[in-house]
């Protein structure tokens, strides 16, 4: 195989939870006007573990429809990129490759560097895979966007888990070797150990988010990338979809395409939100969200240049390109996607908030969760300081 063969997305698959709460909930409890969410920040909903739910049984349902069409005699790599991790040591790849009854010639490792980890696992994965192309790996992105109650991140938390099979000549979206990278060190976004919820500075966040779409953007160039009018599309981290909107904005100005009108920037955009805007920020998923959203809405897509721009608070972004794969289309999942979203069960805000407050007891004791999710995967109780999951 040479350095030039095709490697990339052969399958992606994702999951979200068992409950929604509506913005307008929001709104009606804080008084916000319900504009500020709908347009301001173009959220509509987002969604909320049960309390049977965490980023393992997430992960787990976005990957089992992967194993079940592919088999897993060719992954010997998982890689679970979260910023809510659930353990300082364990994998939580390991509990996935359990529940999904996965090799064990294998090796589970888990990333992180908040929304950005699954591009990294994307990149090393594809790296893998180049070595021996008879290999696959499964990348699984799986967050819980957590903020403090009555706090302005509130608006965009959600949660959800993407899986991608990175495959040699993949069915879906093959990733071009030019990458544009960006790193600063910067505290827009954090969260200690000892916390549940993010720190998060929201104007800070939003700005160095539009410096680092700049960094990568530029490096992207100067590693011989494509130039901005090759793209028909371009999937950006969405902690809310307007972001999207903002950066894109950005970096037309930046390549000095100031007056592209607003019906070029919707060609660009608008059909990379519509899942994103209902799920809500989904950190590590999100940006893999807007591919699923953009491929399942989009006329043709073939042999078109997609442009990817992931970010992860603190900071890392990386700017980089695929294309898509003639015959893509009959590899989408895009009726499990819809049901995924619109079978979620509405909650009140008083639900959705006594959720919020939940936390797992720490003294080792043993507790049951009650039996809440619809699937497939679920998080039974604590059990020695242990996490007891059962297929269901
Ligand atoms: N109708 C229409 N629009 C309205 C409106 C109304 N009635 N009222 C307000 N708006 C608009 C405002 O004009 C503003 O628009 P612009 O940004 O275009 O100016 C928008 O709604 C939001 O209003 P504010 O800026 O006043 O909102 P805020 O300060 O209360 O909160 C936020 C916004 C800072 C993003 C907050 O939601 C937050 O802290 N979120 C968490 C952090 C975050 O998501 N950061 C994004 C970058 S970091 C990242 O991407 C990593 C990650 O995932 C965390």
């Amino acid at each position: 195989m040479s350095n030039n063969s095709a490697v990339g997305i052969h399958d992606l698959s994702f999951a979200t939870t068992r409950y929604v709460l509506p913005h307008a909930a929001l709104a009606e409890y804080n008084g916000t006007e319900i504009g500020k969410y709908h347009i301001g920040i173009g959220q509509r909903s987002m969604s909320v573990p049960a309390a049977d739910e965490d980023i393992v049984t997430l992960g787990a349902a976005a990957a089992a429809p992967i194993i079940a069409r592919h088999g897993n005699d060719r992954i010997r790599t998982v890689v679970f990129a979260t910023e809510s991790s659930i353990d300082q040591a364990k994998a939580a790849g390991i509990y996935v490759h359990s529940l999904l009854g996965l090799q064990s010639a294998c090796r589970v490792v888990e990333l992180k560097q908040a929304c950005y980890g699954a591009t990294a696992a994307l990149q090393f994965a594809i790296g893998l895979v180049r070595r021996d192309p008879d290999q696959q790996v499964l990348v699984i992105a799986s967050d819980v966007s957590k903020y403090e109650l009555d706090s302005p991140g509130e608006a965009t938390q959600g949660a959800a888990a993407v899986a991608l099979l990175v495959s040699a000549d993949p069915a879906l979206v093959r990733i071009e070797n030019a990458s544009g990278l960006f790193t600063a060190d910067v505290m827009d976004f954090w969260r200690p150990n000892y916390r549940d919820a993010a720190l998060v500075d929201g104007q800070e966040s939003v700005q160095a988010y539009l410096q680092a779409v700049e960094g990568a953007w530029k490096d992207y160039g100067q590693q011989g990338g494509r130039s901005f009018e090759d793209f028909a599309a371009f999937c950006y981290h969405q902690p809310f979809t307007k972001m999207a909107y903002k950066a894109h904005r950005h970096l037309l100005n930046h390549v000095g395409l100031v007056d592209t009108d607003k019906d070029d920037v919707e060609r660009a955009i608008g059909q990379t939100v519509a899942y994103n805007a209902v799920i809500g920020n989904s950190y590590t998923a999100s940006v893999y969200l807007g591919l699923a959203a953009l491929l399942d809405q989009a006329e043709d897509l073939t042999d078109r240049a997609i442009g990817f721009l992931s970010y992860g608070s603190g900071s890392v972004a990386e700017f980089f390109a695929g294309t898509v794969v003639p015959g893509y289309q009959a590899h989408l999942r895009s009726e499990a996607n819809l049901d995924a979203i619109a079978r979620r069960k509405q909650v009140t805000y008083a639900e959705y908030r006594e959720l919020h407050e939940r936390s797992f007891p720490t003294d080792g004791g043993d507790y049951s969760t009650p039996t809440e999710t619809t699937g497939p995967f679920r998080l039974a109780g604590l059990s020695g300081h242990k996490r007891i999951y059962q297929t269901r």
